[in-house]
């Protein structure tokens, strides 16, 4: 009861997530330390919300509600990350790297999904801030082959949280990272020699373990906050969804008091099957919260079929609401891309299609797109 009796003054209410009856099944926020306005706050239980504590979590919710915090967001601190007009890019540089530490890496697909993908959370002590949308680097440990006696290069990592990180207290990063792995195609059999370096290093690594860490890096992804009513159409493919949770929390989760979000954000996700699906709780829970400013759509290729039959791609989606998010684009919706390059041209191509069926042309819309920087891309 002592947490309870402390948790009962804060003016921030976790009931959100912990009043939730649906177990937050590979959960992504396994919060650790929680900071509340300065207070930090290490809980002697961990606060695993998502399986054995649903007892404490009823009382937290209990409690909470006595606060009538508005949409039970969370706090987030230290608000000073709001104050910067630019974001802060190349603080570490990949001469002279951070050394973080490895909080959790947590694997976040069912048994079902073809490959693994982990939500890796590394502790950067407040010394590497970033802003949602941008990227952090990692050097892994060892030496690059190509170049022996120097380390390896700098791989890129859209980050997937806002700023302030899991743990709201602007100490931490987190990455979603898809393990790369080689499989040989005369075989069929899995080459670990040929695995992917740096995946495979952060998926394997365990909490307490050191990482070099450059950046952050990128501003196309960045979110245009300029008008807080905007509409945001996120289109992900796989691990593509990184700065989109990123976002999300920042719109749906956290109490950033510069930041009232009171636009629109679409996201379309495309996996290959449900088990595949990442962060689902979180956007689910968006929808229940926020049905009239957050839209969630998947395309599951493996488990779905498109109209004629094919595989559900995320274009396929795209095509089923083409005249919603054509209104929107005339009417300035920022739209967004991120994941594998190979999305990109099935995108376009459907894009395309849709715009010449509507009597425009597609070259000059997206130009104009373009111009007026309605249009993010990052794919790898
Ligand atoms: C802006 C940006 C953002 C990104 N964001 C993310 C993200 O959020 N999440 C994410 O998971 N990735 C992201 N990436 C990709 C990431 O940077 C890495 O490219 C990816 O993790 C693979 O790196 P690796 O070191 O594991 O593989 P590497 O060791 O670099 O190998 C690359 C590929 O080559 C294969 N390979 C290795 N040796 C051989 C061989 N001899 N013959 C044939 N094939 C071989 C590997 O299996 C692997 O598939 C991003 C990239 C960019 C540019
Ligand atoms: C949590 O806080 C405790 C006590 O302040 C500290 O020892 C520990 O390193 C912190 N853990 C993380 C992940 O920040
Ligand atoms: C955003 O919309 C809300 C109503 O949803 C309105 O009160 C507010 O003034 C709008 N803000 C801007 C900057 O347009
Ligand atoms: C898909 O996965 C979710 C959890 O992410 C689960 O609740 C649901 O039952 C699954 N649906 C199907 C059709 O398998
Ligand atoms: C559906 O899938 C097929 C086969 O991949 C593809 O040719 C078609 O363009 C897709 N979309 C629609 C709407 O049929």
């Amino acid at each position: 009861m002592a947490h309870l009796a402390t948790l009962s003054q804060l003016h921030v209410s976790l009931a959100a997530f912990a009043g939730s009856d649906t177990p937050l099944r590979r959960s992504a926020f396994k919060v650790q330390n929680i900071s509340f306005g300065g207070k930090s706050w290490a809980p002697a239980l961990p606060l695993d919300l998502k399986s054995r504590n649903a007892g404490l979590t009823k009382r937290l919710s209990v409690c909470m509600s006595v606060q009538q915090a508005s949409r039970s967001k969370v706090a987030v601190s230290p608000i000073e990350l709001e104050d910067s007009k630019e974001p802060p890019l190349n603080t570490y540089k990949p001469k002279e790297p951070y050394t973080a530490t490895i909080v959790s890496v947590e694997r976040i697909v069912g048994p079902n999904a073809p490959g693994e993908t982990c939500h890796i959370v590394i502790d950067h002590g407040g010394n590497v801030p970033y802003w949602e949308g941008q990227s952090y680097g990692v050097i892994p440990p060892g030496e690059n082959p190509k170049k022996p006696g120097n380390p390896h290069n700098v791989r890129l990592y859209s980050i997937a949280s806002t700023r302030y990180g899991d743990s709201f207290d602007g100490k931490t990063t987190s990455l979603c990272v898809r393990r790369a792995v080689y499989y040989d195609p005369e075989t069929g059999k899995e080459d670990p020699s040929k695995n992917g370096v740096c995946s495979n290093f952060l998926c394997n690594s365990k909490s307490g373990d050191k990482v070099q860490i450059t950046g952050p890096s990128g501003k196309i992804m960045l979110l245009p906050e300029n008008d807080p009513n905007a509409t945001h159409i996120m289109i992900a493919t796989g691990t593509g969804v990184a700065p989109y949770r990123g976002y999300l929390r920042r719109m749906f989760m956290e109490a950033v008091p510069k930041y009232k979000f009171g636009g629109l954000a679409w996201l379309f996700l495309g996996v290959a099957n449900n088990d595949s699906l990442l962060y689902d709780d979180e956007f689910a829970k968006y929808l229940q919260d926020y049905p009239d400013h957050f839209r969630y759509d998947k395309a599951l290729s493996r488990e779905q079929k498109n109209k004629s039959g094919g595989k559900m791609y995320v274009q396929d989606k795209i095509e089923e609401y083409s005249d919603e998010i054509f209104k929107l684009l005339d009417d300035g919706a920022h739209i967004y891309f991120c994941g594998l390059k190979g999305m990109m041209p099935g995108i376009q191509d459907t894009l395309k299609k849709v715009a010449d069926q509507r009597g425009e042309k597609w070259d000059e819309k997206l130009s104009q797109l373009k111009k007026n920087k309605q249009w993010h891309v990052e794919v790898y």
